[in-house]
């Protein structure tokens, strides 16, 4: 067991972490202010290759592992979950998603673009009367011979206004349940296609979600991903690696909150000591590093279990049950240990907790985690 970061891995976290403290940091507060999308730093993080990051070089990509992937979105995430939300999206849902179960065409038309950062993807499977219940899916994809005639609407989807190609789970046969679901990829500015209102939210308020409205869309066949009936599988197999990406979305809310909570404990004074010489704060502090620790462990075994080629379906959903727990907690005590300085905007920390809350909820909240997780220990 080696528990060492190759110099690759090292430099990929560097580079990223970089970025976000000169690119992602000036600017966050009023992105978060006025919910702007940062549009300008996704276009420079596709140009530094971190929208396709695990994409093959054969279409654009930046060919690295996932641990590779978990150092960044730990990093960009310390500072701007809107843009790590986009980027895990990107990659870990849309990209690796295609990448794995598309048909070549469909990787040189549509993930070459995407890998690139050229165009942005999203994955749209919620809907109104359709969370955790994913099977239950409304949203109709009626066979018509050479296309498929897709209406329904789906809702939270994030990238929602900004994306171009969207992959859209629909239901095909209702008969046959969960087997009779099919994911399309709809292409931006298809007939009948209308992008809906923005979500106004209580974080990640960069990030652009909305809900998308689809009625009568004709979706060419050769767009379905997999054979007839795929779709639900290719959902829930897409998303256990996606899983991998909150996880680490969630670690980085919790370590960008423990380093901002470590440096203002030693600045602070208070009965005429820094409050770090406070036992109380001390202890605040051994508690969040040594969580932030098992997350982030938890995150890279997901991602090398990955790699590997082997089962991390488990490991992911702990990942993020795990992480997403940590995220939270560390930013509640981020804000304490700040006083009355924590609960203001300047300080971040505020943002930050408000960001964790949403690693509990998408991507499957932390009770269908708990139903993942435990169906494969009794298995
Ligand atoms: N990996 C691979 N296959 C899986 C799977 C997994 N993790 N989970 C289920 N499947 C397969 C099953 O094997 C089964 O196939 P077979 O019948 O051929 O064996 C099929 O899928 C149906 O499974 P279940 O009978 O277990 O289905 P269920 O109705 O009981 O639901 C569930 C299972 C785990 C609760 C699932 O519905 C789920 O994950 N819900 C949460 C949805 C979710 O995560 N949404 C996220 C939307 S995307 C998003 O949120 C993005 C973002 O914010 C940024
Ligand atoms: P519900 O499923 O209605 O759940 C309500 C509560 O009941 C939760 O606490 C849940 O855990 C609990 N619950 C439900 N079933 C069970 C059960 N069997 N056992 C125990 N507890 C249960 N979706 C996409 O498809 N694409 C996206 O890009 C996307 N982005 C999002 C961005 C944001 C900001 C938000 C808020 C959501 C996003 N979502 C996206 C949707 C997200 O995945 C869902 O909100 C999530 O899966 C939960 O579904 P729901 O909101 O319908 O809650």
């Amino acid at each position: 067991m080696n528990f060492e970061l190759t110099e690759e891995h090292k430099a990929v976290r560097d580079a990223a972490r970089e970025f976000a403290n000169t690119e992602l940091l000036p600017g966050v507060i009023e992105r978060d202010e006025h919910q702007k999308f940062p549009a300008e730093q996704i276009k420079q993080m596709g140009e530094l290759g971190f929208m396709g990051m695990m994409v093959d070089p054969k279409y654009g990509g930046g060919g690295m592992d996932t641990v590779s992937y978990v150092l960044a979105m730990e990093e960009i995430s310390k500072i701007d979950s809107s843009a790590s939300v986009c980027m895990s999206v990107n990659n870990s849902l849309v990209c690796w998603g295609i990448e794995k179960f598309g048909t070549e065409e469909q990787k040189e038309k549509y993930l070459r673009p995407l890998a690139t950062g050229e165009k942005i993807g999203a994955f749209c499977l919620s809907e109104p009367e359709a969370g955790s219940d994913a099977t239950s899916q409304q949203t109709t994809a009626e066979d018509k011979g050479d296309h498929y005639l897709l209406n329904g609407t789906k809702n939270w989807i994030t990238n929602g206004n900004t994306a171009s190609i969207y992959l859209v789970i629909a239901q095909t046969d209702r008969e046959k349940g969960h087997r009779g679901i099919n994911c399309l990829i709809v292409e931006r500015g298809m007939d009948g296609f209308v992008v809906g209102k923005k979500e106004d939210k209580l974080g990640i308020r960069g990030s652009d979600t909305h809900s998308l409205m689809f009625t009568d869309v004709k979706v060419p066949k050769e767009n379905r991903i997999g054979e007839d009936g795929f779709g639900f599988k290719f959902a829930m197999s897409t998303l256990n690696g996606g899983r991998i990406g909150i996880a680490s979305q969630a670690l980085g809310i919790a370590s960008g909150a423990y380093e901002l909570a470590l440096a203002y404990s030693k600045e602070r004074k208070a009965f005429g000591k820094p409050i770090s010489q406070h036992q109380a704060i001390q202890f605040k502090l051994a508690d969040m590093a040594t969580e932030i620790e098992a997350a982030r462990l938890l995150c890279l075994k997901a991602a090398y279990l990955k790699d590997q080629k082997k089962d991390f379906g488990k490991a992911s959903a702990m990942a993020k049950l795990y992480a997403s727990k940590v995220a939270m907690e560390t930013t509640v005590e981020a804000v304490q240990v700040h006083g009355g300085y924590g609960f203001v905007k300047e300080y971040h920390v505020e943002r930050l907790m408000r960001d964790a809350k949403i690693t509990q909820i998408y991507e499957g909240t932390s009770e269908i985690q708990k139903i993942v997780i435990s169906r494969e220990l009794l298995k």
